[in-house]
């Protein structure tokens, strides 16, 4: 049993850990010992009555524990699984316009401006620090079409210690801002040296990702030649998909040999098990169908959709057709970089269904927690490797005090554990969020270093 070699473990925390499993939108274990090793890893996760065993068995000593307070606990670390760092610099402004106009008056000249590397390093520092302070250690991010400042956004990312996919973003059709696209062979030469690039870099938890914008900004040509990149590279893949009416209308005049918006990615490989679809506020079932049956994930944007008044989500019917599901800011079409800020809101998209009579079964607070967990892990096809703290995967976690300085709620002597959890979700905010760990490194605070 005991094994005199193996190295000491990095940390072993007692305490209260809370999480979800496929089973258990929540799951709350209290008077918990976990232990993480060297590499980052979840070794154990025992009840502490298990002390003597675990410390004879992994080597530690009682003085090496780590007790939380009473007012800790430790969850997941958010998993963001939409999220534009160039619109971060216009984040809370602009969301007055429906998304077509919104795109052209205000996202693609911002965008056009990432050209300039030494903007692209102030603002890509910005959004990292940002959603890692929010307890984002998993964000999947579009840059912009430039090829350096995409590279930069990554090499930031791995600075920071955040995990991340990133995506060089192509599109060669925009007659309202000619200056902000690509031609179609440089955009597909310039996606594969950011890809190439992107992997001889090595960096252990940041990849790169496939990004057509979203059909109205793509030739049929490109769509294709992405489509065959992903594949000969067996890369993931984002885009959006029928956020708006107007788009899906639009998608269907540009396109008419499809059958419909899902098909037009899906016939040129791009909907596939690895890949993640922002929005979706207006497939049909058929196309629902299609998503389970590729086992492509869908990211629910709900501050976008209500900001730029898109359209609602159901997630309750995307989940009963088995559509893997993430949560997302979708910054700035969304006003909010926080992710807790998306649970909210996924519980104001549920409760506006419920309202209009459309389901009759709402989400529940802590289907949400699951959602921006566990189920963006699985959107993004992470979740062998974080999403909870089952044993074998990576500590990604938020260490959560519920009591801190400045908190921005109260807590009552009435308050059982279940209503301060449900405080600090609809509630909480970054000062509630004292430490934030990526594959078992502490993130946040920040180190001096970066
Ligand atoms: N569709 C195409 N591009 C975008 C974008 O930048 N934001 C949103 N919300 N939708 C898009
Ligand atoms: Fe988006």
């Amino acid at each position: 049993m005991g094994s005199p070699q193996r190295p000491p473990l990095a940390h072993v925390f007692k305490g209260t850990f809370v999480h979800s499993s496929a089973s258990a939108p929540m799951e709350i274990l209290h008077g918990h010992l976990l232990g993480v090793d060297d590499n980052g890893t979840i070794v154990f996760v025992e009840q502490a009555d298990q002390l003597e065993e675990l410390a004879k068995t992994w080597g530690f000593k009682t003085s090496d524990i780590r007790q939380l307070s009473k007012h800790e606990f430790f969850m997941p670390g958010l998993v963001d699984t939409h999220i534009h760092a160039p619109q971060y610099s216009f984040t809370g402004t602009r969301v007055d316009l429906p998304l077509l106009q919104w795109l052209t008056s205000y996202t693609f000249p911002t965008e056009a401006k990432y050209q300039d590397s030494g903007f692209a390093e102030e603002v890509y520092t910005r959004v990292v620090r940002r959603t890692l302070k929010n307890g984002t250690t998993t964000a999947c991010y579009f840059a912009t079409i430039h090829t350096d400042s995409s590279l930069l956004l990554a090499e930031i990312t791995d600075k920071f210690g955040q995990r991340a996919f990133v995506g060089k973003v192509c599109m060669d059709m925009n007659d309202s801002v000619p200056q902000y696209r690509e031609i179609t062979a440089d955009c597909v030469q310039e996606t594969e040296r950011f890809v190439k690039e992107l992997l001889e870099k090595k960096y252990p938890r940041v990849q790169p990702i496939i990004t057509p914008r979203f059909g109205p900004s793509c030739t049929e040509d490109l769509l294709n030649a992405l489509g065959n990149l992903a594949e000969t590279h067996d890369l993931h893949v984002q885009s959006h998909i029928s956020e708006n009416e107007e788009e899906v209308k639009l998608v269907e005049n540009m396109f008419p040999a499809y059958q419909n918006y899902t098909e037009l990615y899906d016939k040129n490989k791009l909907l596939t098990s690895k890949t993640v679809m922002a929005h979706a506020c207006h497939l049909s079932e058929e196309e629902l169908k299609l998503f389970s049956l590729r086992g492509a994930a869908i990211s629910h944007c709900p501050n976008s959709n209500f900001s730029l008044r898109s359209g609602v989500l159901n997630v309750r019917k995307v989940l009963e057709h088995n559509v893997k599901l993430g949560l997302g800011t979708d910054v700035a079409g969304g006003y909010s970089a926080s992710m807790l800020d998306a649970i909210r809101k996924t519980m104001m998209a549920s409760n506006s269904l419920q309202i209009n009579k459309v389901n009759e079964t709402g989400l529940t607070l802590e289907e949400a927690f699951q959602l921006a967990t566990l189920g963006g892990s699985q959107a993004l096809g992470l979740d062998d490797v974080i999403g909870n703290f089952e044993v074998g995967k990576e500590f990604d976690a938020l260490l959560i005090n519920t009591k801190a300085s400045d908190s921005p709620f109260d807590l009552f002597s009435a308050d059982d554990f279940e209503d301060t959890l449900q405080k600090f979700l609809y509630l909480g905010d970054d000062r509630n969020i004292s430490e934030v760990y990526v594959a078992g490194k502490q993130v946040v605070p920040f180190s001096s270093s970066v």
